[in-house]
């Protein structure tokens, strides 16, 4: 019984102290142009910023949830981890190539429904796509990619 007493007053101590670690979220880079991919290229489906933009954006919005750890230190690294694969905010600036790449990676991801990732939509009810809206925004993404690909190339 007192070992057990002991167990839960460490538990809690480290609950505690967890609370203090809290990786920081705020975007490093500025963004460059004030232009964004939805507003640049028409047509973007309406679930576009719900289903990703918390994660691959310097727009995030934290849950409430992520207020408590360790749940919050699980939000924030994925969030720290998206922003470094692809960030819509600074995709306009990326170089040619790597923005081309990275749209049509969006593409596949959604067809494959590897993103948005399900730890994401079980609790972002608005994140969850069927399979049409995927189609469509897959379909987007590609269009954005060919559309970005025209819009560099004029600007040479
Ligand atoms: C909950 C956070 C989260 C959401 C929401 C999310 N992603 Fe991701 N995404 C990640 C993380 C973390 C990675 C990197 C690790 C991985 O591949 O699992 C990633 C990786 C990717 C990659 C691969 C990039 C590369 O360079 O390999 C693409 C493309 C992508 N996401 C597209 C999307 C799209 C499109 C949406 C919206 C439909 C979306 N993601 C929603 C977290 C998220």
């Amino acid at each position: 019984m007192k070992r057990l007493k002991w167990f839960f007053y460490i538990l809690i101590g480290a609950l505690v102290l967890i609370q203090f670690y809290r990786p920081d979220i705020t975007p490093r880079q500025v963004d460059v142009s004030n232009s964004d991919l939805l507003t640049t290229i028409s047509g973007a489906p309406a679930k576009v910023r719900s289903a990703c933009y918390d994660c691959h954006s310097n727009e995030t919005v934290l849950p409430w949830y992520a207020a408590v750890n360790p749940v919050g230190i699980f939000v924030r690294n994925h969030i720290l981890e998206a922003r470094k694969h692809l960030n819509f905010s600074l995709i306009l600036d990326y170089p040619t190539e790597k923005k081309i790449k990275k749209l049509n990676e969006c593409a596949e991801e959604l067809r494959e429904e590897n993103m948005p990732l399900n730890s994401y939509t079980w609790m972002h009810s608005n994140a969850r796509l069927t399979g049409e809206e995927r189609e469509a925004m897959a379909h987007w993404f590609e269009t954005a990619a060919a559309a970005a690909l025209a819009r560099d190339m004029n600007n040479q």
